[in-house]
């Protein structure tokens, strides 16, 4: 019997009008029942610094830290910066990776999808991200691949998508996420720190 899964979304942009968030929200407005998606607010992370992990790290670190560990499942929506992932993304992998051993990410199926107004749809970035949470024994899902170009070319002035070759694939790979995170949803959600 299959129940709900929560899935912690972190999404890779911080400007208002990001395409990465309007796709992160195009796509759990239509997953099936079985996944609940919690957005996690990652711009306000103090950059990574080993002094500040002390009996009282920052707030931000440990709000972020307990809503990651909560959840079954990550899914990362982020463009493209520079051939690899923002930096405030990478620093957020960083801040959940720490304390040492305690890591919240471990063994979470994760699901990858990269953006991009031009047409590549994020090869570099969506790369970059496997090689990073597959140090933490994340399963990524492998099929299919999600790599989505001409972004801002895929939503109405309202927001709403308005490709429905975008919509039907979104629908496809949520019924393939949902199924992967049943079988690979760790048994135990862990606590943070
Ligand atoms: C970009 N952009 C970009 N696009 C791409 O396909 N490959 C890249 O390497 C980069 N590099 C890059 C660096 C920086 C600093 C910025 C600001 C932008 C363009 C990017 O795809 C575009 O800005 C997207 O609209 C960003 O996604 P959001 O903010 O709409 O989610």
């Amino acid at each position: 019997m299959s129940h709900t899964r929560t899935v912690a979304v972190l999404v890779g942009s911080l400007r208002q009008d990001s395409a990465s968030r309007k796709i992160a929200k195009a796509f759990a407005d239509q997953a099936p029942d079985s996944l609940e998606f919690r957005f996690v607010e990652i711009g306000d992370l103090p950059h990574y610094d080993p002094d500040l992990e002390t009996d009282t790290p920052p707030e931000s670190w440990t709000r972020f830290r307990q809503e990651v560990a909560s959840a079954d499942a990550v899914l990362f929506v982020t463009p493209e910066y520079n051939r690899s992932v923002p930096g405030f993304l990478k620093n957020a992998i960083d801040v959940g990776s720490r304390p040492w051993g305690k890591a919240v990410w471990t063994d979470k199926p994760t699901l990858i999808v990269s953006t991009s107004a031009g047409a590549l749809g994020g090869f570099g970035a969506n790369h970059q991200l496997r090689q990073m949470v597959s140090f933490f024994n994340m399963p990524i899902l492998g099929q299919p691949e999600v790599y989505i170009g001409n972004s801002l070319s895929l939503f109405d002035e309202a927001g709403t998508l308005v490709s429905e070759t975008t919509a039907e694939f979104l629908r496809t790979v949520s019924e393939a996420f949902a199924g992967f995170v049943e079988r690979n949803a760790p048994a135990v959600r862990r606590e943070a720190a």
